[in-house]
């Protein structure tokens, strides 16, 4: 979703600007901007509706000076994705410059008074709404520039994250935030803002994440000392703050492709590798000073509601499974979006397990401020040090799998369910409801995992053929029973988000309740049908298939013979514990839907429509 970015300090802003653009396009986005002060104090902004590469050549023959400026990238929410709509938005009288993330909710009537005043629109965005009222207050109320940013933002409805530029004071970048996020980087001589840290890492690791309602003036000394920067950190009702400066442990090889074609491809081969780091890491913390907390929060509840959406929504349901089979705790999974509006039941005994890779989803960020204020605990599963909902729970396991760039979720639900898995057998060991020995095979059957994945990963011969297959499909089903149900709703999720073919995931029993009326030779079955408990009940729903001449991909265990002998094409993945193989049978899951994206020529990494931190709800 949109990302800004900004700059003051020495060096010639627009190259950090918009390498800082390009570090962001991972979250989607369908324009591009730029404002700059060039040291004649002129205000120049140039837009472009589509990629950050169009920005660069709409703006390649302009006036790009200047060591101060602010860039965006929306996607768009009010108004069309076209250049009007764009940002930086200009005020009527072209002093100030803004970018902004978020929903102001409160728009339209603002817009209707500055309208009755005599100010002019020139775009379908709430976000000119911002600062035309900025300036409106500075003329009418004769405020300065930081106190008429600080009323305007007094007035807003909704959720923002803003930065603004006044050209009559070229050395300041007034910015804050509210439900959307805001980082400040701090350089020697330099000062930078991102959506996240990826823009700032290249030049420094000291970084301050703004928290709701802060908002922070970022100056240049003038004269003899513009080697000096500065910042105010203050709320936005004017009370003024310490800011306390964190240290970043992102590599900027981690924001790069590496040699893969896509971020997705290459998410998906480190999982070996980003896996071993999320299990030594969650047993860590699960074995140190922090794992006392964790467990005194869960063990003093009655129940336990997990709240996330998409891709960690189906992680959720995998926690459900192994959280009521090994700890014996009653557990609800209910997307975010839902539960927060739901009016669900909480209580002071429960406790609520958000999942997020980005820790900034808006409605799960929501859900979890919601359901702390009816008195349950909060313990969150995140994989973006920092971010909004870890800072908003009470305790957090990180998942510690690097930066996720592709929009379709990969690495980070292979390590979201090991962790949860691993919580839930240190959990249940704790209760007496999981034999010490099991609950040591079981983690040792865990630390094989990285191997075994590598294993499947070595398959991509196979799994390409199978995509070649899958590529001619209009729609699509994937089923699976038990642990591997939220395995085949990851499956097809994964396959619609990139590749635009329809696909539902269904429990396999499930099937003769409706949609088996679908099946047909154009209608693929995509199965997961690894050895667990209930296989047997899972190999006749496969011959209810075939049965009706339905086409079988099956994804099963290294010595299969019954799948195998009804499937038309089949993946083998090696043998592991049920509860733990939805960690190992996504992984050609993610591989098919990778491939049949490439051979119908979508673009993996930003696929249309979707933005990889879903920061408005
Ligand atoms: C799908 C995908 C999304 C996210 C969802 C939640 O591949 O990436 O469904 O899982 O938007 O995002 P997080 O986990 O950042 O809260």
């Amino acid at each position: 979703m949109c990302g800004i970015v900004g700059y003051i300090g020495k060096r010639q802003a627009y190259p950090v600007l918009i390498k800082g653009l390009h570090r962001l396009e991972y979250r989607g986005y369908d324009s591009a901007g730029v404002a700059l002060i060039n040291p004649a104090g002129n205000l120049n902004v140039y837009k472009s509706q589509g990629k950050v590469s169009d920005l660069e050549d709409t703006a390649q023959h302009q006036d790009l000076t200047g060591s101060i400026g602010i860039a965006h990238t929306r996607w768009a929410t009010h108004g069309e994705p076209n250049f009007r709509n764009a940002h930086p938005h200009l005020s009527q009288f072209g002093r100030l410059a803004i970018v902004h993330n978020g929903i102001i909710e409160n728009y339209a009537p603002l817009r209707e008074k500055l309208w009755q005043n005599g100010r002019t629109f020139k775009s379908d965005t709430d976000t000119e709404v911002v600062v035309q009222l900025i300036e409106y207050l500075q003329e009418k109320q004769q405020l300065s520039f930081q106190q008429s940013v600080q009323q305007t933002l007094q007035m807003l409805q909704g959720s923002y994250a803003i930065a603004v530029l006044d050209k009559n004071q070229p050395d300041t970048i007034v910015a804050a935030r509210k439900g959307s996020p805001l980082v400040v980087g701090v350089g020697d001589d330099e000062l930078f803002l991102g959506s996240d840290a990826s823009p700032i890492v290249e030049y420094t690791n000291r970084v301050i994440y703004l928290d709701d309602e802060d908002m922070v003036v970022l100056h240049r000394g003038t004269g003899a000392n513009t080697s000096e920067v500065s910042i105010d950190l203050m709320t936005v009702s004017g009370d003024r703050k310490q800011p306390r400066i964190e240290q970043v442990s992102l590599d900027v090889s981690q924001l790069e492709k590496g040699g893969y074609d896509h971020f997705m491809l290459k998410e998906i081969c480190e999982q070996p590798q980003s896996l071993r780091s999320c299990l030594q890491f969650a047993r860590r913390t699960l074995a140190g000073e922090e794992a006392e907390g964790i467990f005194t929060l869960l063990e003093s509840s009655q129940r336990v509601l997990i709240t996330a959406c998409g891709t960690s929504w189906h992680a959720g349901i995998v926690a459900k499974y192994a959280l009521e089979q090994m700890v014996r705790v009653p557990v609800d999974v209910d997307y975010a979006s839902e539960f927060r509006y739901r009016n669900p039941v909480i209580t002071r005994g429960d406790t609520v397990i958000a999942i997020s890779q980005s820790g900034e989803t808006a409605d799960t960020l929501a859900a979890i401020e919601m359901a702390k204020n009816q008195g349950a605990k909060v313990l969150s599963i995140c994989n973006v040090i920092g971010s909004s909902i870890p800072r908003a729970s009470d305790k957090v396991i990180y998942t510690m799998v690097g930066p996720e760039i592709g929009v379709a979720s990969t690495k980070a639900f292979t390590a979201q369910v090991s962790v949860l898995t691993m919580l839930a057998l240190l959990w249940g060991k704790r209760k007496g409801t999981l034999s010490a020995a099991r609950c040591e095979d079981l983690l040792k059957e865990m630390d094989a995992l990285p191997e075994k994945i590598q294993q499947v990963l070595n398959q991509q011969p196979a799994i390409r053929r199978m995509a070649e297959t899958l590529s001619f499909a209009s729609s699509c089903l994937y089923i699976g029973r038990s642990y591997n149900y939220p395995v085949a709703l990851e499956g097809a999720l994964k396959l619609k988000e990139i590749s635009y073919i329809h696909a539902e995931g269904y429990p396999a029993a499930e099937m003769k309740h409706g949609p088996i009326a679908l099946i047909s030779q154009e209608m693929p079955v995509v199965t997961i049908a690894t050895a667990s408990d209930i296989y047997d009940k899972l190999v006749s729903n496969v011959q209810e298939i075939r049965a009706r001449q339905g086409r079988v991909m099956a994804v099963v265990t290294e010595g299969d013979t019954e799948v195998v002998r009804m499937a038309d094409c089949y993946v083998e993945v090696p043998r592991v514990s049920e509860c733990l193989s939805p960690i190992l049978n996504i992984v050609p899951l993610q591989l098919l839907s990778y491939y049949v994206a490439c051979l119908k020529g979508c673009n993996v990494d930003q696929p249309r429509n979707l933005a990889k931190s879903v920061t408005v709800e």
